[in-house]
């Protein structure tokens, strides 16, 4: 009985804090309503590139550089404004830079499978175009 009583507790405190620690990492991210996917991409891959891009698959690092919320860190720029400092900001241009000039930080962009760079490309063209 104590030993149940115990498990219960710490079933209670998990579903306690998960929720509000889900929360705060949430806010960070930009809101998956305001993002629609580029011509020709899926909204499943827009949300693949999304946990992509935050390390939940394939190894992507990608927010070490460029943030959580994408707003950029010292390490990597915003990938939220539509401005872009490598190519003309279309879907194929955002996919060249993830699979060549991130070659800058060898090791970090992860271990993208092409359907990942895809994904991912698919991801930051649509940080770039949120409803606002
Ligand atoms: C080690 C840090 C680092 C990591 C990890 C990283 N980036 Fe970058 N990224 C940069 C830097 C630095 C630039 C170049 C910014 C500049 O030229 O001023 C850049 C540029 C870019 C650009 C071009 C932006 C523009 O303005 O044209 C895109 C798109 C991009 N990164 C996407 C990604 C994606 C997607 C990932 C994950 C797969 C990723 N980056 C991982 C540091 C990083």
């Amino acid at each position: 009985m104590k030993q149940s009583g115990i498990v219960s507790c710490f079933a209670t405190l998990a579903l306690c804090t998960a929720p509000s620690l889900g929360a705060d990492v949430e806010k960070m991210r930009p809101a998956a309503t305001r993002l629609h996917a580029p011509p020709g991409s899926t909204m499943e891959q827009v949300l693949h590139g999304e946990r992509v891009f935050h390390g939940e698959v394939a190894g992507g690092r990608c927010s070490i550089c460029h943030g959580t919320d994408a707003k950029g860190t010292e390490n990597g720029n915003d990938l939220t404004l539509g401005l872009w400092i490598w190519g003309d900001g279309s879907l194929a241009a955002i996919r060249n830079t993830v699979q060549h000039n991130m070659k800058v930080a060898p090791g970090m962009d992860g271990n993208l499978m092409p359907e990942d760079v895809d994904a991912v490309a698919a991801y930051v063209w649509a940080l770039g175009h949120q409803r606002r």
